[in-house]
């Protein structure tokens, strides 16, 4: 009898212990605040119950995006005891105070979700399809969770290239799978105009054409605009009936959309359909609106009336960057504006078009956002910055009570090459792999008054170089993914190669939803060279620059040792391994202390033509005994010629030579420009 019921006492503790360990964390992006994992699972099965309590458009939302489980989930008024996800929208929900919150618990018998508004609700069916993994077993766990920030962003250039509405929508549905709640789209540029304006047909007629379709062989080549319709005439346009679309579309998924309308520059496209609005008055000259003529305000506020009747978000974007400013010193209408508005410098003139475009977007009850450069001249009152040169003008902005966006090229452009640049396809910025992405905290070093100002963080594909939409989505995903776990998770949380992990994961589902995502699990990884620091004779040796070749001081790697430290650069001339001089060329010294037996002399250098960094044309590499008289041991020429891409090249001796004093000297080609290396190697 009594073995029987030790027999019995075992088969109960193997049944309780047949509760499978889970691993919740592990499928989601971003992690969420917090997590308590339990064992077993809950099993969505044909006719498990959905009760969603909240007002149809939440419902229909939430209904939607678990249609991942359609033929099995049976919709039910009212949550039943078992076998049910019962999810609802109530007043408060502990532990939570964002409004995109919410809390989930998962039990083997069924799932109950609460959040205090549609979008956390929505966050919380996201959540549910994160942790199923593509299929229908749910991890048995409670979460409390909520974002960092309530701007999450991804911004695409349409401008540069056309993508179509099909192709914005698809990638709405990717972001609003990790969380991200912003679109921005750069609507208007000189490479062509892309919103139907009612007012201005000329706009999407013509200057929504160009010729030819590739944006480098137009920018460099013609620059010319076409009819519509017309031969070989590459762009396109949304119609407002198509904004309606992705407007809508995007709202079912909690994301708003953010048109950007340039101005004062970047405006070719405009100026040459509308060359009244210049300062010359002539088409294919200008970038710039002027900013006397009142037909410039005329303009802009009809373009902008017609914008928001379509767009409902707050925030409208009104550009404000790189403007040349080159027209308006000698324009009439420019200068007497100035005049009249008692305006010191063309800083104070773009800002006044700024502050007077504030105040009737203010007056239609909505807000504006700019690049950084609406600083300069004076920030319009209420207007929100998006810190794009670094992360300084975010940081102004918030010093003066404004809002900030922050998008540090450094950190958030993702037309940035993603990994080794000689395993990818042409980039525009340099080496910006996951992992750098990933190390940006919008709030570092500031004061808690000034940290809650930052409204949030946004990830930018500009497109000069990206022509199609397979590379679009290559360039975005996952490096888009590492925006979104900083947009919405704490800080304190967050841990690289973890992240790796589940961004590798991540990879897997954007795949196996069509998604042309860069494969993180074959990532080639950092330049071999910068892994480990290098042994060599002039390590750690006195250097002496010559005069009339200093290293810059925005590149100087950390001044007089960059170059004997035995750190080398990686991908990147920004990753302050490289030393940089800009026109003076090369010329140091390296004293070794003593005479030495030299077997080799050499330096890297890069190419990245796009950046105005070149390799060298001629480096002659010299030694002495005394550091009076030097003998040539060695003179390398090279044939500088542009090229697309990043290149690296060494220039060496190898030889039997003596001596203690060795001279470096490097000369820039025809194109001058910049000479970056990050070593001098002498063994
Ligand atoms: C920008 O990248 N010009 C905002």
């Amino acid at each position: 009898m009594k073995k029987l019921f030790l027999v019995l006492v075992g088969l109960l503790l193997i049944r309780a212990c047949a509760h499978e360990q889970n691993d919740a964390t592990g499928n989601l992006l971003p992690v969420p605040k917090s997590i308590q994992q339990g064992n077993g699972f809950f099993t969505v099965t044909k006719g498990t119950g959905l009760c969603i309590s909240a007002p149809e458009n939440d419902r229909n939302a939430v209904t939607r995006l678990l249609g991942a489980w359609e033929d099995m989930l049976s919709l039910t008024e009212k949550p039943a005891d078992a076998d049910c996800i019962a999810m609802e929208i109530c007043e408060k929900v502990d532990g939570i105070s964002s409004p995109e919150g919410y809390a989930i618990e998962v039990t083997e018998d069924g799932i109950k979700a609460k959040a205090t508004s549609g979008a956390g609700l929505f966050y919380a069916a996201q959540t549910l399809l994160q942790l199923a993994d593509g299929g229908n077993r749910i991890p048995v766990c409670s979460i409390t969770d909520e974002p960092q920030f309530g701007y999450r962003g991804m911004m695409l250039d349409v401008s540069r290239h056309f993508f179509g509405k099909e192709f914005i929508k698809k990638q709405i549905d990717a972001i609003a799978h990790f969380k991200m709640n912003r679109l921005h789209l750069h609507l208007t540029d000189a490479a062509g105009w892309r919103i139907e304006i009612k007012k201005y047909p000329r706009l999407t007629d013509f200057a929504a054409w160009r010729k030819p379709a590739i944006w480098k062989d137009w920018w460099f080549g013609s620059r010319e605009y076409v009819e519509k319709g017309s031969e070989g005439a590459y762009g396109g346009y949304y119609t407002q009936d198509d904004i309606r679309e992705i407007v809508a579309y995007a709202a079912e998924r909690y994301i708003t959309i953010i048109p950007e309308i340039e101005m004062p520059a970047h405006s070719e496209e405009v100026l040459t359909a509308y060359p009244e609005l210049s300062c010359t008055h002539e088409p294919y000259k200008q970038a710039d609106f002027c900013i006397g003529n009142e037909k410039t305000y005329e303009f802009l506020e009809n373009v902008l009336t017609e914008v928001m009747e379509l767009f409902p978000s707050e925030y409208i974007h009104i550009g404000g960057d790189e403007a040349g400013k080159a027209s308006w010193p000698h324009c009439p209408l420019c200068q007497k504006r100035m005049k009249e508005e008692n305006l010191s410098d063309v800083n104070e003139l773009q800002s006044y078009l700024i502050h007077r475009i504030e105040k009737f977007v203010n007056s239609k009850g909505r807000q504006i956002i700019g690049w950084d450069e609406i600083l300069d001249g004076g920030l319009a009152p209420n207007a929100t910055v998006m810190s794009w040169r670094g992360t300084e003008g975010g940081i102004a902005a918030t010093e003066s009570g404004h809002k900030a966006i922050m998008t540090p090229g450094g950190y958030c452009y993702l037309d940035s090459y993603q990994d080794a640049p000689h395993t990818q396809p042409m980039a525009f910025g340099p080496y910006m792999p996951l992992e750098k992405v990933y190390s940006y905290n919008p709030t570092d070093g500031l004061k808690e008054e000034q940290a809650k100002l930052i409204y949030g963080v946004q990830g930018n594909l500009w497109v000069e170089y990206i022509p199609t939409e397979e590379l679009v989505e290559y360039m975005i995903y996952p490096r888009i993914l590492a925006i979104a776990e900083i947009g919405w998770s704490n800080p304190a949380a967050r841990d690289y190669s973890e992240f790796r992990q589940r961004a590798v994961k991540s990879v897997e589902w954007l795949k196996a939803n069509g998604y042309n995502a860069f494969d993180l699990a074959k990532e080639f990884g950092q330049r071999k060279e910068a892994l480990t620091p290098s042994e060599h004779l002039a390590k750690g040796k006195n250097v002496a620059y010559s005069a009339n070749a200093p290293f810059n001081d925005r590149y100087n790697a950390g001044g007089e040792t960059a170059l004997v430290d035995g750190i080398h650069g990686g991908w990147t001339y920004l990753d302050e391994k490289w030393q940089g001089f800009i026109k003076g060329g090369i010329d140091i010294t390296i004293d070794l202390g003593e005479e030495r037996e030299i077997s080799s002399v050499s330096a890297d250098f890069m190419q990245m033509c796009i950046p105005d960094v070149w390799l060298p044309a001629k480096v002659t590499i010299s030694l002495s005994s005394d550091s009076a008289e030097f003998r040539d041991i060695a003179t390398i020429v090279h044939n500088v010629v542009r090229d697309e891409g990043l290149s690296f090249k060494n220039y060496g001796w190898n030889g039997k030579e003596k001596g203690r004093y060795v001279r470096y000297r490097a000369e820039c080609g025809p194109q001058r420009g910049w000479l970056f290396t990050d070593e001098i190697i002498v063994k």
